[in-house]
């Protein structure tokens, strides 16, 4: 193992402690559906939601008590079925996957048996925050499948003791009626890409290298649902001139008039609620082909991955990159002052809700609400080095996906750094993505 990619010394009881945490919230985020609507293909995009839950399970059995600890799969009979690369998703619900009872046992059995493991000393803290971030990335996945099906949200988890209620009247007025069309310009200079040693990252992420950008202009917050209600409005979906060949080609093919979850008459889906649009939120649901083309309307275009990322950490004066966006504070639940992430709003907020989020640039927002697709296709940094599986991001490269920063409000906090790299076909929608602008200088 690289030693860039080890967790740190003495995380392991840290670890334990929030895969307990993240077993209660998946198991609350489906507690309040019945069977049928677990095991239910709402989409051939997605998994029925009791496969995530299946999946979950022989994942941790596959790497902590198989790979890790030695011992036999507990159901090598599962191993096919619960195996993302042998079936794919539009397969998923013709497979003899465990309905609920069974998964929920499953998941338990597993472990139990990792608990075991752990207890004889023989646990890996880089295989502990794996499975725990696996986990914990699957619901912000189960949460797309629910809010495409219109299913009920769960009850919120309580919030961390020093989250302030979300209030954005008492955030500046000015924030509040940023639209995502105003622009910071960020100097030419050096800044860094990737995850430093010393924490988790996925190979991904990897390694962490400087890099000099020209100087370049970037949307203070990002695409609001009014600005990009303008845009649809003023025949931005009728005017191929805005549209690359490809997205133009894909958009008249599903007949695509607006966002994924909007109404003809103004309203949008947020989970069972079809609710009039809030035009001071960001926009979600969008293709990377609609954000480019809204960016093209506008005469920008979209960042590319590092702009992205030298926006949302580079700190001028010194030179440095910071952790996240406000600063150096650790991941976890010190975002929720920052942050609209952990699955607590289940939904966008208001731009200028965290007026305390900003980056050093002046950017808002740059984490949580919703993931921003930049221009970059999803690729080895220099030096890629394949860990700890190839299937987790190598078999991605080189094809038409595009890179998406910066996580969104289903995005457990865990998870959510501005070094995180998510990744997609430039058609889909079912994310919570939305866009951020940027120009040349
Ligand atoms: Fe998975």
């Amino acid at each position: 193992m690289p030693s860039e990619t080890a967790a740190p010394p003495g995380a392991t009881g840290d670890v334990l402690e929030a895969l307990r945490d993240t077993r209660d919230r998946t198991l609350a985020l489906v507690a309040q559906l019945d069977d049928d609507t677990l095991a239910r293909v709402h989409s051939p995009l997605m998994s029925p939601l009791v496969w995530d839950l299946g999946h979950i399970a022989a994942f941790e059995d596959l790497w902590l008590a198989h790979r890790a600890g030695g011992l036999p799969l507990l159901r090598a009979d599962l191993a096919e079925v619960y195996d993302a690369f042998e079936t794919p998703r539009a397969q998923r619900g013709e497979l003899p996957y465990l309905r609920r009872a069974e998964a929920l046992a499953y998941l338990e059995q597993v472990r139990e048996r990792v608990l075991a493991l752990a207890a004889d000393g023989t646990a890996d803290g880089f295989l502990h925050e794996l499975v725990l971030r696996h986990e914990q990335q699957h619901t912000e996945t189960m949460l797309q499948t629910m809010e495409l099906a219109h299913l009920p949200a769960p009850a919120p988890a309580p919030a961390p003791a020093s989250a302030p209620a979300h209030d954005v009247a008492a955030a500046d007025g000015a924030l509040a009626a940023l639209t995502g069309l105003e622009l910071v310009e960020v100097p030419a200079g050096p800044c860094r890409v990737g995850a430093p040693a010393g924490r988790f990252a996925y190979d991904n992420e990897r390694p962490c290298h400087e890099l000099e950008l020209p100087a370049f202009r970037i949307g203070r917050a990002p695409v609001t649902n009014g600005a990009f209600h303008a845009f649809v409005a003023g025949g931005g979906y009728r005017r191929p001139e805005w549209w690359s060949r490809e997205a133009w080609a894909w958009k008249e093919q599903y007949d695509i008039e607006r966002p994924a979850g909007w109404t003809a008459d103004g309203c949008e889906w947020r989970m069972d609620r079809c609710e009039p649009l809030d035009p001071s939120k960001p926009v979600v649901h969008v293709s990377w082909f609609e954000a480019d083309a809204f960016a093209r309307a506008h005469g920008a275009r979209l960042p590319t991955e590092a702009e992205w990322e030298k926006a949302a950490t580079w700190e001028q004066e010194t030179q440095t990159a910071r952790r996240q966006p406000w600063g150096d504070a650790p991941d976890g639940d010190a975002i929720a002052t920052h942050a609209n992430v952990d699955q607590r709003s289940f939904g966008t907020l208001p731009v200028g809700t965290h007026p305390h989020g900003a980056s050093p640039a002046g950017c808002l927002g740059m984490v949580g609400d919703a993931w921003e697709w930049t221009a970059s296709r999803f690729d080895g940094y220099p030096g890629f080095a394949a860990h700890p599986y190839r299937e987790y991001s190598e078999v991605f490269f080189g094809g038409d996906h595009r890179v998406l920063r910066g996580g969104s409000w289903a995005t457990r906090a865990r998870v959510a750094t501005p070094a995180f790299r998510n990744w997609d076909h430039p058609q889909r929608r079912q994310i919570f993505a939305g866009l951020r602008i940027a120009k040349d200088v």
